[in-house]
């Protein structure tokens, strides 16, 4: 009795010396359950929340009005690989520190870009399932942050989309393979090469011609540079959608040319900024039209990854998992990384968990069925 009246005292005392010590974004590996339990009571958790509703009207408006200015970078905020978020945090249509929740982001980029509500709840979800706090319910679109809270513990990442290989990949267009440099930021040699593609075939544009000639030199670079370069499901969708993403999503929703501006193109990847006056799309998209068709139809591409060493790309036998659709394979590798990253989860981490998968089903529940990994 004794005994165990001392070890609630000690066990007391550790809590509070935890909750001292420890800083918002220290990792709490190594810790026991009962310590994390004892430092999650120190934050407030929000847990998973429904799935917002798609907005209601999607026509197209402009967006860089008078309450969307866009303001240049404080030394806090947070701007990461995706040049759509950044911009919508720039201009104030997510928070302008860079750390939002997945609802935020659902809602901003509809209203900023007439994103498709389906694609939105897919794209978002899944990142936020692997790299955001299901505890704070935030996400940073950038790095680690404080601002997101205390994650939950190791192996779970919540870093925020700067995180390599669970959403954020290889053979990007503007920014380095994390294994050559830094994969988060804009890169003047990269986007050069863009400027230099869409100068050949784009008429001096990026069109869907430049688009899938950028796509192919990307992934060569990377097959020749990175010893690690993976690029199988989930990088395989996605970095294909991407390519076709500024055409549908950054050219003006009152323009007619197939093609967008280079300096406005510039000003979206580098700056995070939206041209003046600028109008979103007309009709919402999910960018998966005639433009990616044609850019993956421009080349052979298999999914795979290098071995180890450089020029020793293999094709990945297992990039559909357990379907047999591509969209439930992508669907059942994001619901696989999660269990990987949060194996044995409890209590409010689970609602969390449980939650967030519900949401990123909503938008393949046509087409596949529910994974329940913690029924
Ligand atoms: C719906 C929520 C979204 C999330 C969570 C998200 C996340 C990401 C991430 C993690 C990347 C890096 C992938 C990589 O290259 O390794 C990325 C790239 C990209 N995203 Fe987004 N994104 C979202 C919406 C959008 C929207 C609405 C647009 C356009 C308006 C957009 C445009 C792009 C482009 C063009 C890239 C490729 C950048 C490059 O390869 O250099 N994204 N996004």
């Amino acid at each position: 009795m004794f005994l165990s009246v001392q070890f609630t005292i000690l066990a007391l005392q550790l809590a509070n010396v935890l909750a001292v010590a420890l800083n918002p974004y220290d990792s709490l590996a190594g810790l026991t359950r009962d310590e994390v339990d004892a430092f999650a009571r120190t934050v407030k958790v929000v847990g998973g929340q429904p799935a917002p509703a798609p907005i209601a009207d999607t026509s197209m408006k402009l967006v860089n009005d008078a309450a969307h200015p866009w303001m240049p970078l404080t030394a806090d905020q947070q701007r990461g690989p995706c040049p759509g978020l950044n911009a919508l945090a720039s201009h104030g249509w997510l928070p302008r520190s860079g750390v939002a929740t997945p609802g935020e982001i659902v809602t901003a980029v509809q209203n900023g870009f007439n994103m498709e509500y389906n694609r939105a709840l897919l794209v978002t979800y899944a990142a936020f399932l692997v790299n955001g706090n299901l505890l704070t319910n935030l996400m940073s679109i950038g790095g680690i942050s404080r601002l997101t809270g205390p994650a939950p513990p190791a192996p779970a990442l919540a870093s925020g989309l700067n995180t390599h290989g669970t959403f954020e990949g290889d053979a990007s267009l503007s920014r380095s393979d994390a294994a050559l440099g830094d994969n988060h930021s804009f890169n003047e040699t990269l986007f050069q090469q863009i400027i230099d593609i869409s100068n050949k075939v784009g008429g001096g544009r990026y069109n869907v011609s430049a688009a899938a000639e950028v796509r192919f030199q990307r992934f060569q670079q990377s097959v020749a540079e990175n010893p690690g370069f993976f690029f199988s499901t989930p990088r395989f969708n996605t970095a294909f959608i991407e390519t076709v993403f500024p055409i549908v999503f950054f050219i003006d929703g009152r323009s007619t040319d197939p093609g967008l501006d280079l300096d406005v193109m510039r000003d979206f990847f580098q700056n995070s900024r939206m041209p003046p006056d600028f109008h979103r799309r007309g009709t919402p998209s999910g960018g998966s039209d005639e433009e990616l068709d044609f850019v993956m139809a421009a080349h052979d591409y298999v999914p795979g990854f290098n071995n180890g060493t450089v020029n020793s790309f293999t094709f990945d036998p297992n990039f559909m998992g357990t379907q047999t659709d591509t969209l439930c394979a992508l669907y059942e590798k994001f619901v696989n990384t999660t269990m990987e990253l949060y194996p044995s989860p409890q209590g409010d981490l689970r609602d969390a968990i449980n939650t967030n998968l519900d949401n990123f089903f909503i938008p393949v529940s046509t087409r596949c069925t529910q994974i329940f990994p913690f029924p």
